[in-house]
């Protein structure tokens, strides 16, 4: 083997992981059409950070699942609030099964099989930067709460908003009236 051609192949085990690297860094972007509108799932490989838009008609909504910090916030417009909470990774998507979710959207209209929901406590959240830049861009200046995680028949929840994600998982989100 003469020196260039050595050269070259010990460049290509160089580079081949290094480029392997770049690509599973690379943010994955995806539109869905949903009902009226559609919702757009943004990951992030390498901050381990996922997102899901929706924009219809009616109104529009943001959630981020920090797959690394462990909390997801979600942003819903018409009330201009920020929901914080622990994300439950037993009844959460994995990070890797995310890009399988957006694939299995059908054009029919279909409910989400798993559902989360959360009372709501307003707080003032003063260490907003330590959920991770995208939230804390996302909530900055919105009426922030915290959301817990309820299971089994409430009775006292209040009004509650239902979010379909990737029409795989609800999350739904209600006002304690015990505490608005
Ligand atoms: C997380 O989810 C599991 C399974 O639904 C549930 O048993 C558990 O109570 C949840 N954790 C919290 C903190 O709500």
């Amino acid at each position: 083997m003469n020196l260039p051609i050595l050269t070259a192949v010990l460049l290509g085990l160089v580079l081949t992981p290094a480029l392997a690297d770049y690509h599973q860094q690379t943010d994955i972007s995806k539109k869905i059409s949903i009902g009226g509108g559609y919702q757009i799932m943004t990951i992030n490989r390498k901050w381990l950070v996922a997102s899901i838009e929706q924009k219809t008609n009616h109104g529009s909504w943001k959630t981020i699942w920090n797959y690394d910090t462990g909390f997801m916030a979600t942003k819903v417009l018409p009330e201009k609030a920020c929901y914080i909470s622990i994300m439950n990774r037993t009844e959460m998507p994995s990070f890797d099964a995310l890009p399988q979710l957006a694939a299995h959207i059908r054009n029919h209209q279909r409910s989400p099989t798993k559902e989360i929901t959360f009372t709501l406590v307003k707080t003032i959240v003063r260490d907003l930067e330590s959920y991770g830049p995208d939230t804390f861009s996302m909530c900055i200046g919105l009426t922030t709460y915290v959301a817990y995680e309820v299971h089994g028949p409430q009775f006292n929840l209040g009004s509650c908003i239902k979010l379909e994600v990737l029409q795989y998982l609800a999350l739904t989100y209600c006002h304690n009236n015990n505490y608005v």
